[in-house]
């Protein structure tokens, strides 16, 4: 049966008001995630990692030493994505190896997980010079990559760690101060931006909540909303 416009509007402000009472603040325009069950071809992140190869997309490759694809568990619940190597990272090929990546570790014991539980990457895979931020062609160029790899991964939650995580993933330059600790939709995945760890390296007093912010996700992945 068709539903006229009103039906249609009425229905729709009822999923949003449902969605509001879970908590869910925000949803961002579709990234495409790979659904589970679905017609789309989801691939292995082996696939994923076959597919990228020896990857010249972007500027990076010049600089790089190593592509730091991403580890952990392919059945993860909970994903952590930085923002992309530093030193230590690109030396070691893998991510969060360094002093922030020992924070992070440690971030993620505190809710009895461990790092081998989890599945970390980062919005680019390449270490641009110097540190600098990554660049809009450089995060372009990674992007279809990393969604792949959550659409193999499709965790219930994604902690986006720092600014440019969290507004590449929501598509927002709301600063990351607004968004961490909220609850954000990323195609049926649950997404809470928090504090990068290096930021907390340099701001210990922020830990404290990082710390909630972990407590949220916790309870959100024992008892699902
Ligand atoms: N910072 C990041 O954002 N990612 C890493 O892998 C390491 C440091």
């Amino acid at each position: 049966m068709e539903q006229s416009m009103d039906e249609m509007i009425n229905n729709l402000k009822s999923y949003l008001e449902y969605l509001k009472g879970m908590g869910i603040v925000s949803i961002p325009v579709s990234e495409n995630i790979p659904e589970k069950d679905t017609q789309s071809k989801i691939l292995t992140l082996a696939e994923i990692r076959e597919e990228l190869g020896d990857c010249k997309r972007c500027k990076l490759h010049r600089t790089r030493r190593t592509i730091v694809f991403g580890e952990g568990n392919e059945k993860a619940t909970l994903m952590f994505i930085g923002e992309g190597p530093g030193y230590d990272e690109d030396v070691q090929g893998r991510p969060f190896v360094g002093r922030a990546g020992q924070l992070l570790t440690k971030i993620i014991e505190s809710i009895h997980l461990a790092r081998e539980e989890v599945y970390i990457a980062n919005i680019i895979k390449c270490r641009p010079p110097q540190n600098r931020n990554p660049e809009p062609d450089e995060i372009q160029s990674c992007n279809p990559f990393l969604t792949k790899q959550i659409g193999a991964i499709r965790p219930k939650i994604i902690c986006a760690l720092g600014t440019f995580s969290a507004q590449t993933l929501l598509k927002t330059d709301t600063k990351i101060t607004a968004l961490r600790g909220k609850l954000y939709d990323l195609e049926g995945i649950k997404v809470i931006p928090t504090y990068h760890p290096a930021f907390l390296l340099r701001n210990p007093e922020r830990k404290r909540e990082v710390w909630e912010d972990m407590k949220k996700i916790d309870e959100w992945l024992n008892h699902p909303i």
